[in-house]
């Protein structure tokens, strides 16, 4: 199912040198299928003109509190209302201001006053202009109001300074504003997730790893995330984009994914601010017991004898741990199992000892299943001694229906 297809949204342009940039957000959520109507301020028009409004969403660009065509006057109440979420962007520290004291002298600030629903703000201006404590002022007016923001962010800004205040990438945008509208299910929930590989070193150059791509944790973390949850995400090296609004923690080896988790374990559950603990990580079980500390020669011998020793099981120290909290204060468990055939009999297994509540286990054998695809097909087993198969799927699903899984399995707050 597409999110995306029949939403609508008004994108409310502020009159800066980034409204170019708003050209890509309308392509973007017009690809994914959403409608997009473009409300522009006339410092906007400035920067990117209404035909080119118009020829890039669609629809005609409203720009007027007092354009006779349209709607007698009303155009700004009905733009506020016939949406599904009002995106700001980029939201200057005028309109920012004018929004925070319920001004409403223009189109774009009048329809900003008359929502009552959801509105997500991207701002972007000079980093001076950012950090100047009116705009601090409005910016907490406008969060306690519940207007969402996304960004700004770090980096070369156009009027040839450095530092906050750059319009979010477009992405970034999107996947928020997806947040917006998304039932917030698991809202005031922490997530502990774990994902991709660890690298156990030989030498300076050499490693042993796996072919996990981190991609099932990913895919968990933005389910999570898009259900309004927190999630702290440890992952070992991956090639994936970051996650928005993820706290990622990055380590290389067993040992360190082991001290990164059991730290915030500890942490958590003194606190009680950890909700579910998901170990998608494809840890290795061994790592060299000596790590050269030059390369490893090559010698006339044909074979190298490396001996290695086990790492600590992360999942089965966690269900240890878990045992000695009362029930009620448990964090929910899962753990993933690969498997190479016979996957159900030693996910059984597997999940009585490591003790989780949910063991989701692959066969990589099976067509679709594993690695470094974008799709997977799972089986959920749980304590209770139930088996659930589903279909395949992406792992962006999978991730969306385990999520789904786990918040109508939680202790409630
Ligand atoms: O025993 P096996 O490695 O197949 O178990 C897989 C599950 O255990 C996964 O959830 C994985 O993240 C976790 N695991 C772990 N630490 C290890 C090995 C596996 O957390 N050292």
């Amino acid at each position: 199912m597409n999110f995306w297809l029949g939403k609508e949204i008004t994108l409310v342009v502020g009159g800066g040198i980034a409204a170019c940039r708003v050209l890509d957000l309308i392509r973007g959520l017009k690809t994914r299928g959403a409608g997009v109507t473009v409300v522009g301020t006339e410092a906007a028009t400035q920067f990117v003109t209404p035909l080119t409004f118009h020829a890039i969403s669609g629809r005609p660009f409203h720009g007027s509190l007092f354009d006779p065509s349209l709607e007698g006057g009303m155009d700004h109440i009905r733009l506020a209302r016939e949406t599904d979420l009002v995106i700001v962007a980029p939201a200057t520290a005028d309109l920012m201001a004018k929004m925070a004291n319920g001004l409403a002298n223009d189109l774009a600030t009048a329809m900003l006053l008359a929502r009552k629903g959801p509105i997500l703000i991207a701002p972007s201006m000079n980093v001076a202009m950012w950090e100047h404590p009116a705009t601090r002022r409005n910016v907490a007016t406008l969060q306690a109001d519940g207007v969402r923001f996304c960004g700004p962010e770090s980096g070369a800004l156009a009027c040839g300074e450095e530092g906050m205040g750059r319009l979010a990438a477009v992405e970034t945008i999107i996947e928020t504003a997806r947040r917006c509208l998304e039932p917030q299910t698991l809202s005031g929930r922490h997530f502990l997730l774990t994902a991709g590989p660890t690298r156990e070193e030989l030498d300076p150059v050499r490693y042993i790893s796996n072919h996990s791509s981190g991609k099932m944790g990913w895919g968990i973390a933005q389910g999570a995330l898009r259900a309004g949850a927190q999630v702290t995400l440890v992952h070992g090296p991956v090639n994936l984009p970051s996650i928005p609004g993820a706290l990622a923690i990055k380590v290389t080896s067993a040992r360190e994914m082991y001290a990164q988790v059991m730290g915030l374990w500890e942490t958590h559950t003194a606190t009680q601010t950890l909700d579910a603990v998901i170990l998608t990580a494809a840890v290795a079980d061994f790592r060299p017991v000596v790590k050269s500390p030059e390369k490893i020669k090559k010698t006339a011998a044909t074979t190298l004898n490396v001996e290695l020793e086990a790492n600590p099981d992360i999942l089965l120290e966690i269900g240890r741990r878990s045992q000695s909290l009362v029930n009620g204060k448990r964090p929910f468990l899962v753990g993933f199992a690969a498997e190479t055939g016979s996957a159900l009999e030693r996910g059984r297994e597997k999940m009585a000892r490591k003790k989780c509540d949910i063991l989701v286990v692959n066969d990589l054998f099976e067509e679709g299943a594993g690695f470094e695809g974008e799709t997977n097909r799972v089986t959920l087993l749980d304590s209770a001694g139930q088996e659930e198969v589903w279909p395949l799927m992406s792992k962006d699903a999978v991730g969306a229906r385990l999520v789904a899984t786990i918040a109508a399995r939680l202790h409630p707050p």
